[in-house]
C-alpha cells in the first residue's frame, strides 16, 4: 500500500487516497485493488492531451472508393462472385461474429446493458436476443454455427452474462458464445486529476470501441479463433438491430480484395447530418468527424448530384484475425479521443457534485489507416442501419421500431399481404422473426406458392 500510494503521489494523483482514513477495511481494499490496476503512464499521457499542442495544418480529405449499393455491369459480376465467396466463408466456418456491447448507453438512459433493451415491435425481444436470432438464422442458411464474441465492460459484464444465461443463450449453443471485457480508464478533471465516483472508487469509463482489438487479443479469444480456422471477424454494434453480420456480399468483397479491415457505409443525403464519413485524410483511410470536414467539402456534390463525402459510417466492419493479431502484437497505438462531459463525482469536501471532466476513448475505425487494403461498401440505410442511441427523437427506440416495421411492411406489400394498422407514431405492430426471413427475397421465398389471404395473414399473427 505504501508503494502504491507513493506511485500515485509521484504521479501527482495522491488525492485518490484522500478519504482513506474514513473508509472501512473493505472499502480500503476495494480502492487499493482498483488503484493497483491503473496504468499511471497512460494517465500521464491522457493528462498531456488536455493541453492542446500546436494544431497541425488542415489535412487533405478525399472520399473513399465506394462499392455501390446497386452495382452495374462488371461490378455486378464482381458482386456475384463476392456473394459466392462470402457464402463459402460462412459455410466453411471461417467467420466469427464480433459484437461490441461495452458502452455505457448514457444517452438512452436504460437501466441495464443496452443489449437488454426490448426493441421488438411486437414481442419486445431484446437487442441481444434479436442479434442472436439473426445469427441462428445465418447458421440455418449456411449450415454452420459460427462463434459469437461479445465484448462487455466492467460496468455491464456481470449483468450481460447473467442475461444470456437466464435466456439460455437465446437458443444458441452455449459453447459458441464467448464474452470478453474491455479495459476501463480513469476520467480526469480539467487539471488532469483522476476523478472519484465514490470515496472508495475511481471514476472509470470504458476505453472506447477501439479497445476491442487489444481486449480480444488479451482475452486469448483471438488466438483461439485463429486456431479454429476463423479468418474474418464480422464486427457490429449492439445498438443496431438492422446490422447484418452474416452478409455474404460484404464478407466476399472484403476477402476478394485481400483487405485487412473493411467497412459498410450508408449514403448521407443531407450535408448537415451530423455523422462521421469515411474518407482519407492525407492519404490515410479513416472516419472524418462531421466537425472536421470543411463546409465546401461537406456540401460538395458530384456529377450525379450525390454528396462527394457521403460515406456515412455505420460501424459495421470486417476484420481479418491475422490483421488484428499483427496490430495488437505491434503495440497498437490508436489515437485517443477526448469527450468532455459533466460528471457526478466526489468533490474535495467529500460531497457529490457535478463537475466538468474528460473521458478518453479510442475508436475502431482508426484501425482502418493500418489496413493494407480496404473495401467500403455502400448499403441501403433502410435495410441495414437504425441505431438506438437516444431516449427519444431520432435514433431512438421509437424511430428504430418504426424503421423495423416499415421494412417488414414492405415485405408484406411485395408479398401482397395485408398490413396491420399503424399507431400514432406511424409504426405498425409488426415483426418478422429473423429465423423465418431475414430479407425480402427470403420472405417471398418462404411464402406458400399460391397463398390465400387468410393463410398469409396467419403467418404474422
Ligand atoms: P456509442 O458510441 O453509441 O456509445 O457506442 P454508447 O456507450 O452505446 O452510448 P452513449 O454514448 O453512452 O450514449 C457504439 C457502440 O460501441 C459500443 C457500444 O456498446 C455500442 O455498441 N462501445 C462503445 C463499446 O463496446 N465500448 C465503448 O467503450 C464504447
Amino acid at each position: 500500500m505504501t508503494d502504491l500510494r507513493q506511485r500515485f503521489q509521484d504521479a501527482d494523483q495522491g488525492h485518490v487516497f484522500r478519504f482513506w482514513n474514513e473508509l472501512d477495511p473493505i472499502a480500503q481494499k476495494r480502492l487499493e485493488e482498483q488503484a493497483g490496476q491503473v496504468d499511471l503512464e497512460l494517465v500521464a499521457l491522457h493528462r498531456s492531451l488536455l493541453t492542446p499542442g500546436e494544431s497541425p495544418s488542415a489535412p487533405q480529405f478525399h472520399p473513399p472508393q465506394l462499392f455501390p449499393a446497386q452495382p452495374q455491369d462488371e461490378l455486378a459480376e464482381h458482386a456475384g462472385r463476392a456473394r459466392t465467396r462470402g457464402a463459402e466463408l460462412l459455410e466453411q466456418g471461417k467467420v466469427g461474429y464480433l459484437l461490441v456491447a461495452g458502452g455505457q448507453g448514457s444517452r438512452l438512459g436504460f437501466d441495464g446493458p443496452k443489449g437488454m433493451y426490448p426493441v421488438g415491435p411486437v414481442t419486445d425481444i431484446s437487442l441481444f436476443a434479436w442479434h442472436a436470432a439473426r445469427l441462428k438464422a445465418a447458421a440455418n442458411r449456411h449450415g454452420h454455427q459460427a462463434p459469437w464474441y461479445v465484448m462487455t465492460s466492467a460496468t455491464n459484464d456481470a449483468a450481460t452474462r447473467a442475461f444470456f444465461a437466464e435466456q439460455e443463450y437465446f437458443g444458441l449453443p452455449k459453447d459458441k458464445v464467448h464474452f470478453f471485457s474491455q479495459a476501463m480508464v480513469p476520467a480526469l478533471d480539467m487539471e488532469g486529476r483522476i476523478m472519484m465516483a465514490q470515496k472508495d472508487q475511481l471514476f472509470l469509463a470504458p476505453n472506447g470501441h477501439g479497445g476491442t482489438l487489444h481486449a480480444l487479443a488479451q482475452s486469448g479469444l483471438l488466438r483461439q479463433a485463429m486456431n479454429q480456422g476463423i479468418e474474418t471477424l464480422s464486427y457490429f454494434q449492439v445498438d443496431n438491430p438492422l446490422a447484418r453480420p452474416a452478409c455474404p456480399l460484404f464478407l466476399g468483397l472484403h476477402s476478394l480484395a485481400g483487405a485487412g479491415m473493411s467497412s459498410k457505409v450508408v449514403a448521407k443525403t443531407d450535408p448537415g447530418e451530423k455523422v462521421g464519413v469515411l474518407g482519407t485524410a492525407d492519404g490515410q483511410l479513416g472516419c472524418i468527424e462531421y466537425s472536421d470536414l470543411p463546409a465546401e467539402s461537406r456540401d460538395a456534390r458530384d456529377e450525379n448530384g450525390d454528396l462527394v463525402f457521403r460515406a456515412g459510417n455505420i460501424a459495421v466492419h470486417a476484420l481479418q484475425t491475422q490483421f488484428v493479431d499483427q496490430l495488437t502484437r505491434d503495440g497498437l497505438d490508436l489515437p485517443w479521443h477526448l469527450a468532455r462531459k459533466e460528471m457526478n463525482v466526489v468533490g474535495d469536501s467529500g460531497a457529490m457534485e457535478t463537475r466538468p471532466g474528460v473521458k478518453f476513448e479510442t475508436f475502431i475505425f482508426d484501425a482502418l489507416a493500418k489496413s493494407p487494403a480496404s473495401v467500403t461498401l455502400e448499403v441501403e440505410r433502410h435495410l441495414e442501419f437504425s441505431p438506438v442511441k437516444n431516449a427519444e427523437g431520432s435514433d431512438s427506440p421509437d424511430s428504430c421500431r418504426k424503421h423495423m416495421t416499415d421494412l417488414f411492411a414492405q415485405w408484406l406489400r411485395v408479398a401482397q399481404m395485408p398490413e396491420p394498422e399503424r399507431d400514432g407514431l406511424g409504426a405498425a405492430r409488426l415483426e418478422i422473426d429473423p429465423c423465418f426471413a431475414e430479407n425480402e427475397t427470403e420472405f417471398l421465398g418462404r411464402m406458400p406458392a399460391d397463398p390465400q389471404a387468410q393463410e398469409r395473414g396467419n403467418l404474422y399473427r
